[in-house]
């Protein structure tokens, strides 16, 4: 990737392609004090107001840094490195390539937690294994109540649904949920029903004195490029058929339509969306709903498979945060005659990850 001037024009040059930066993309990007403010980066004037046909007065270029003056009086140095950044996705969440894994993965991701975690490199390197492989598990998190409050305010802002800002997941009588009995909780994702669902969640062992409830993960990216492989068509109706997802208690009613394998605009892997108990299929033509049927029983199969499944115990201080728009998870059934098994839970969003990921790589030049 270069720049090249020709005839008082700019043009990019990428791999045999050139073409012409619009005079005007660069006006915009004046940066002189006068224009754009140091603190911020926030610009001092609005580019709306300017004239549509801006034109360079005159352009010098040397090894690092490209100078113009346009017409309109306005000068600026602009970094070469800056503009070719834009011109790449080096930057880009969506370019951390995601890592495939299965009951046998080994390496859980461990990071021990410390006081200033949250602005040292060690935050940067969790936050990319939390991308690459959906989840991250923090050590020795303070035990202490609604501690998970400030973790999740230190990576970014929490996210409030109806469970409140966080939640308490014990065993207690007249549950609306029932994550909250000490029944077995099937692979699942949290709130399929919001809008949008919550994207990360976060839980954090308190206390866990049972021998059972085992924590369980499965990974819906790995699942679904199976599916995909293996089963074809039931891969593709499950990627167009929107059903209902809802949730109902006595404050309120909360209904979605989604798909529950849903792609992006290239036909790529989005997010899941599974809880076979709070879904509803529109009334389609019958050969269709045959079809849907044997694909979400397929599905539910492959996300309950022992081939799939990582299942271990959260120790009292660890911290599990994972994608709810790509893994699964559930729990195995406990006895709470035991003992006590107490975690607390609350949900942030994807805002918050990059956010903090974009500021330790930029903090620490990576
Ligand atoms: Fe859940």
């Amino acid at each position: 990737m270069k720049i090249e001037l020709k005839d008082k024009k700019v043009f990019f040059e990428n791999k045999g392609s050139k073409k012409e930066i619009h005079p005007f993309w660069l006006r915009e990007r004046v940066n002189g004090d006068d224009f754009v403010d140091k603190r911020t980066q926030q610009r001092l004037f609005d580019p709306t107001g300017l004239k549509e046909n801006i034109e360079i007065d005159h352009l010098n270029l040397s090894k690092d840094f490209l100078e113009i003056t346009f017409k309109d009086g306005a000068y600026t140095k602009l970094a070469i490195e800056n503009i070719l950044k834009e011109f790449s996705n080096i930057n880009e969440i969506k370019f951390i390539d995601k890592i495939k894994w299965d009951s046998t993965l080994e390496d859980f991701n461990n990071f021990e937690f410390k006081d200033n975690i949250f602005e040292e490199q060690e935050m940067y390197k969790a936050l990319i294994n939390f991308y690459k492989y959906g989840f991250v598990i923090f050590k020795k998190v303070p035990t202490r109540n609604n501690f998970i409050v400030n973790f999740a305010n230190s990576i970014g802002s929490i996210r409030r649904t109806n469970f409140g800002e966080f939640f308490d997941v014990k065993s207690k009588p007249n549950p609306n949920d029932l994550a909250y009995t000490s029944l077995p909780l099937a692979p699942h994702t949290d709130n399929p029903y919001r809008k949008p669902v919550p994207c990360i969640q976060m839980l954090h062992c308190i206390e866990n004195e049972v021998s059972g409830g085992y924590s369980t993960l499965v990974d819906g990216y790995t699942v679904t490029q199976e599916l995909k492989k293996k089963f074809p068509d039931y891969y593709k109706i499950l990627t167009e058929i929107k059903v209902r997802f809802q949730f109902i208690d006595q404050s309120v009613v909360l209904e979605d339509w989604a798909e529950m394998i849903q792609l992006d605009e290239n036909g790529e892997f989005k997010q899941v969306r599974f809880s076979p108990r709070l879904d509803f299929v529109p009334l389609i033509d019958r050969d269709k709903l045959e079809l849907y049927y044997s694909a979400r029983k397929k599905i539910s199969e492959l996300y309950n498979s022992d081939k799939y499944r990582l299942e271990f115990k959260l120790s009292p201080g660890d911290l599990l945060m994972m994608d709810n728009h790509r893994l699964l998870h559930g729990r195995t059934t406990y006895d709470a005659n035991e003992g006590n098994r107490f975690l607390q839970g609350c949900y942030i969003d994807y805002d918050s990850t990059e956010g903090k990921l974009k500021h330790l790589k930029r903090k620490f030049n990576l």
